[in-house]
Parts: structure tokens; sequence; C-alpha cells
């Protein structure tokens, strides 16, 4: 019994605060934020010791030469040998006109329903989406309308449009919203996340669109992944929002996030919908979507990052 409590004492049990605490705390700190620029250089620099988003986030010809091997990050042992067919779809080097300046990363979380937060999030130098999501007229006060990076996870290729073995017309028209942003996918991740990625690269090129590919580099997922492990966050995934905001405070100069919220009440204490599109819940296990929100507030109240949650004025 001695033993156990001496345990304790030693690595005492971080216990997450509950839905209704991280209410109040946030209600406390209400719309308050003061840019902190010591913060933010010191985010940006732990980033780039780690992970070096700059070269590294996507995969290109400069870091993933012919003959590289790149590891799946979420899974073990499988890899992909860079050759002719592949390397062929790689960009030179990194695309992005750095350093960005003001980025808003868009999460989908339903916080962002009748928030109006639209033309704020538009008037960023950068946006940033996550998984496709719909920005139909109905959503467009609240989400805005620009985009200049949206991720794409294989299972909704998948999902959405059957894989794309039949009609690609779809997909390519569906893309259009997008405009001649750059999409974001995770191709070399599992395994069989990467014929879909390929399929839906060729859709795009074949059909002369706008949107340019970009496959995110597994070393970089695998890195950031160990950085917010290392700073508490456990789970099996990180968020692909989790993932955007380190991108974006390693390449941006001031980021604002936006429909970052997995509660189910809102600040009002109100019960708000998973997505601000629906209410499909995310796998239990698979994401720890509130230790993130944990992590991602102590940025907030630190002036190295801001999170909207309340509506815009
Ligand atoms: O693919 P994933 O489940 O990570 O994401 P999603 O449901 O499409 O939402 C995009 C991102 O928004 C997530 O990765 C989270 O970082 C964030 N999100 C949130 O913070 N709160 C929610 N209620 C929903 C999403």
């Amino acid at each position: 019994c001695v033993l156990v409590l001496c345990w304790f004492y030693i690595f005492p049990v971080y216990r997450l605060p509950r839905d209704k605490e991280i209410v109040e705390e946030v209600l406390r700190q209400g719309e308050d934020w003061q840019r902190n620029q010591t913060g933010i250089d010191l985010y940006r620099k732990l980033l780039t010791d780690c992970c070096d988003p700059q070269r590294m986030f996507a995969v290109t010809k400069e870091n993933s030469p012919m003959g590289k091997v790149l590891w799946y990050d979420g899974e073990f042992y499988h890899s992909h040998t860079v050759n002719n067919e592949t390397y062929s779809l790689f960009v030179q080097d990194n695309p992005l006109q750095l350093p960005l300046k003001k980025c808003a990363v868009v999460g989908n979380g339903g916080i962002l329903r009748h928030s109006k937060c639209g033309q704020h999030i538009d008037r960023a130098d950068f946006i940033m989406r996550c998984n496709l999501p719909p920005l139909s007229k109905e959503y467009v006060d609240d989400v805005g309308t620009r985009t200049h990076l949206v991720t794409a996870n294989p299972s909704i290729i998948e999902k959405r449009f059957q894989n794309l073995l039949w009609s690609r017309k779809e997909f390519v028209d569906s893309m259009k919203v997008y405009g001649s942003s750059y999409i974001y996918m995770p191709a070399f991740s599992m395994k069989p996340g990467t014929d879909p990625s390929l399929r839906a690269y060729y859709a795009l090129a074949d059909s002369s669109s706008n949107l340019t590919m970009l496959f995110a580099n597994p070393e970089f997922l695998r890195t950031v992944g160990k950085f917010w492990k290392a700073r508490g966050v456990h789970a099996k995934r990180l968020s692909t929002g989790l993932f955007l905001v380190s991108l974006a405070l390693g390449l941006c100069e001031e980021v604002t996030a936006y429909g970052f919220w997995p509660f189910s009440v809102g600040l009002d204490e109100q019960p708000i919908s998973h997505h601000y599109y629906d209410n499909i819940l995310p796998y239990k296990w698979f994401h720890a979507m509130p230790e993130e929100f944990v992590q991602l507030w102590h940025l907030h109240k630190s002036g190295t990052l801001r999170m909207k949650v309340g509506s815009c004025p």
C-alpha cells in the first residue's frame, strides 16, 4: 500500500478535466487573447527542430528521391520504395511561399454552426481545412468560401467516391469548390490508402484540375505525433486538425484555429453536433480530441495560437 502511495506521489496521475470544467475555464478566459511573439517564435523553433515542416511536410522530389524508402507512419513494417511511377507524381520542392502570414486552420467542429465566422476566416492569408468539408451555400456564413490547402483522407475517396473505380466526374466536380488549392493526402500512412490516393492524383491530373496534389510525408506525420505524445496527447493517431495546426505553427506568422471543440455541449451548455454539417462521431479510441483541445487551449492562453470558440462578431 505504501508502495502504491509512493508511486502516485512520484508519478501523479494526470486527470483530463471534465467537459463541464473545460467549458467553465473557456468562459472564464472569454475572448481575451494577447499575441505573444516569444511564444510564437519558441513553438516555431520547437517544431522546426523536431519535424522540419518547411522541408518535410509533403513528399517532394527533393526529400524523397528515387529509391528512398518511405515507412508508413500508420502501421508497422510497411514501406514504399520510391519508383519511377511515384517519383513522377511528387512536386519538386515545398511549393508554399514562406513565411505565410495570417493563417486560419478550420476544424470541422459543430461549434462553427451559426458562428458567423465565415468572413473572419476568409480574411486570412492562408486557409487550411480538414477532410474535404462541405462549403455549400448554407455553411458559407459560418465557415467561409476560400481554401488554400485541404486534407483528404483516402477513406473519403473510398466511401464517398467508390474508390474512384467507376466515375471520376463526381469527384472532380466536387473538388471545384476548393478552387486552386493544395489537396494534402496521407498516401503513405496506411497501406490501403496508397492506391486511392494515386487514383485521386490521376483523376485530377487527367481533368486538368486547378488543384495541386501534395502527399503528406509519413516521416513528418510520425515526428509530429511524437512531438505531441511527449506533451501528453495519448492517441493512436493525432487528429487531422492537430497535424494542420502543427504545420501552421511551423510555417505561419500568426495562426487562428476555428471549429476545434470536441465536446457535446457548447459554451451556452446546449447540445451541439460533432461536425458543423453532421453528427457522426469518430471511433472512440482512435483520436484523443479532448486531450488535444487542452493542449491547444494552453497555447491560446500563452498567446501562441488563437482559438476562436465562440461566434464571430
Ligand atoms: O479525421 P478527423 O476525425 O481527425 O477529423 P474531422 O472530424 O473531419 O474534423 C477535422 C478536425 O477538426 C479534427 O481532426 C479535429 O482536430 C477538429 N474537430 C474538433 O476539434 N472538434 C470537433 N467536434 C470535430 C472536429
